[in-house]
């Protein structure tokens, strides 16, 4: 008895740690889906709802990071997560959006494109649950500054830093963690507690 007690005591405190041991790019595009989420009409949300995967638990949120974790599965979709420039900032789609072999609408902005499309089309050929699971990744990809930086330095990949101890980059610093760092100084790593900051913050 003893010993399930124990058990069981130290699997809830493990389900309560669970979501600050997610890799915080995985937060970044948590945060912003659950926060876009409550900009939708009840129209799109019921769409969104009807769209979203079993694992997704109804929520738009856990679906955010699922390109992420698909950059492996489908290499193609790798050059999907970003849009960089020559280096004058100044995106132009038909000189910029195309991957390093110059295939054209290889880009953040040709996959927004390309699924918005998707999913307004009914006879798209495209699966539209991954449909919406791209587009709801790469709209938060796309404004996260370096996503859209230099091909030089691969949006600030190549910039070595430290980040207070540890060794990172610059791409890394925007993706993650200056939002663990934020979570942890300024809300005790309570994630809900951040998103309502920012919600109390928008003004639209
Ligand atoms: C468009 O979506 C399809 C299906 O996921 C994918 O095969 C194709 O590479 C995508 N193209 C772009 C530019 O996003």
């Amino acid at each position: 008895m003893g010993l399930l007690m124990l058990l069981h005591v130290l699997l809830v405190a493990a389900a309560a740690r669970a979501p600050a041991a997610q890799a915080w790019g995985k937060e970044g595009h948590y945060m912003t889906c659950k926060i876009a989420d409550g900009f939708l009409t009840s129209e799109a949300l019921t769409g969104v709802k009807a769209l979203l995967p079993s694992w997704a638990n109804g929520e738009l949120a856990e679906v955010c990071s699922w390109a992420d974790s698909q950059r492996f599965r489908y290499r193609w979709s790798s050059p999907l997560h970003f849009a960089d420039t020559p280096g004058d900032c100044e995106f132009s789609y038909a000189r910029d959006c195309h991957d390093t072999k110059g295939n054209k609408n290889v880009c953040v902005v040709g996959a927004i494109n390309n699924y918005t499309a998707a999913l307004q089309d009914s006879s798209s050929p495209f699966d539209p649950t991954e449909s919406l699971m791209f587009l709801a990744h790469f709209v938060g990809d796309v404004h996260q500054p370096l996503h859209c930086g230099h091909v030089d330095d691969l949006g600030g990949n190549t910039i070595k830093l430290r980040w207070y101890k540890r060794k990172s980059n610059l791409h890394k610093v925007w993706d993650s963690d200056v939002i663990t760092e934020a979570m942890k100084d300024f809300f005790d790593k309570d994630q809900d507690a951040m998103i309502e900051s920012i919600q109390r913050n928008i003004t639209v």
